[in-house]
């Protein structure tokens, strides 16, 4: 199968799905990097096509398991039935699954339009970061040692996470001449070694803003790109959504701008636990604390000095350029007093 010629990928979708009716029409999509990604429109309504090459699409020398979409494909089944179906309305939830084809790595998902990229959207405020927390930690909470959630096991997409992210840090920060670097990226790579071991919890595992789309009037949140998910750690998500809204603070470009997301910063984490209730004591205790201060520091050093600068916040900007050594020093400070981040950045 050829996706890249539109009548294959229309065929595959007509076969898929027998009462779409096609116009014959494919668009590929931009915005990710991992995967082939296409809108396929239908007279009536459109779909999304998402196909799992075992590389990453943009970058195809580097390998990573096509298993990733079979991942996607179980997590949104998850949400048809309960628990997961009790947090999905019309307010928030993922786009619907209308088809897998495990074999060929793709699936078809409900199109949910063109909606706006959260670090796109003007003025996001409390109401989006409330709903967001609100969700997330229902989700943590209600697949708290659930063992049917153990199924989630993506332990592939683990393993390229600590050698990408975690086992990088160390070398990054030898590279800027910090004498503690060794001391520091060892604690990365433990922290990436551990999310190898038994979790505690279903994770989104990719909460950055760029899984989070929104109607400008934000009535309608989706959370697209489940394909990390993992039966795993609640830090991985709220950490790693606490590191990007910082960047996008630290990168917005108005006072007005940055406010919005400090509201929205600050809404998450109060949805986010209020959600979690009296299971905060074990989802989310000094250890998790500890360890999302870890990954809070990993994930803003290889934004910004890493693998992953490209295309995003700091894009282009060199090591000695004043904004990257704020957020540099910022994620030292965290890698070296991971409570820290909680006790600066929670609300009173
Ligand atoms: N169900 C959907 N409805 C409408 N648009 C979608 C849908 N799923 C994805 N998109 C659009 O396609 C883009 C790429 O999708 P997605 O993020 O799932 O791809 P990806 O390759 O996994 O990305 P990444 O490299 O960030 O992991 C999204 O940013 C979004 O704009
Ligand atoms: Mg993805």
């Amino acid at each position: 199968m050829d996706f890249s010629n539109p009548a294959e990928l229309v065929a595959f979708v007509s076969d898929a799905l027998p009462t779409f009716k096609s116009t014959g029409e494919a668009r590929e999509l931009s915005g990710g990097n991992l995967n082939y990604v296409w809108r396929v429109f239908g007279e009536r309504q459109s779909v999304v096509v998402k196909h799992a090459p075992p590389f990453i699409a943009r970058v195809p020398e580097i390998p990573i398991s096509p298993q990733r979409i079979r991942i996607e494909a179980s997590v949104l089944r998850l949400f048809e039935v309960p628990p997961l179906q009790l947090l999905a309305s019309d307010d928030i939830r993922p786009p619907r699954l209308l088809y897998a084809d495990e074999k060929r790595h793709t699936i078809i998902l409900e199109d949910v339009g063109d909606l706006v990229h959260l670090d796109r959207l003007e003025m996001p405020g409390m109401d989006i970061g409330s709903k967001l927390g609100s969700f997330f930690g229902q989700l943590h909470r209600s697949t708290f040692q659930h063992r049917s959630m153990e199924t989630i096991d993506n332990l592939a997409i683990q393993q390229t996470r600590l050698e990408v992210q975690y086992a990088s840090i160390g070398a990054l920060l030898s590279s800027l001449g910090f004498s503690s670097a060794e001391e520091l990226g060892e604690k990365a790579r433990k922290l990436g070694e551990k999310y190898l071991t038994k979790g505690k919890c279903l994770t989104m595992g990719d909460l950055w803003p760029r899984s989070v789309l929104a109607d400008t009037d934000r009535r309608q949140i989706r959370i697209i790109d489940w394909e990390f998910a993992h039966y795993g750690r609640p830090a991985q998500d709220v950490a790693h959504f606490l590191a990007h809204l910082w960047m996008l603070g630290h990168r917005a470009p108005s006072a007005a701008q940055r406010t919005g997301i400090m509201q929205l910063q600050r809404a998450f984490i109060e949805g986010y636990m209020s959600a979690l209730g009296p299971a905060q004591k074990l989802l989310f205790n000094e250890e998790e604390i500890k360890d999302a201060g870890i990954h809070f520091g990993a994930e803003i050093l290889v934004r910004t000095i890493g693998n992953f600068q490209n295309g995003y916040l700091y894009d282009g900007l060199p090591p000695d350029h004043p904004k990257v050594r704020a957020a540099v020093d910022m994620a030292v400070r965290c890698l070296e007093d991971p409570l820290a981040l909680w006790n600066e950045q929670r609300p009173e």
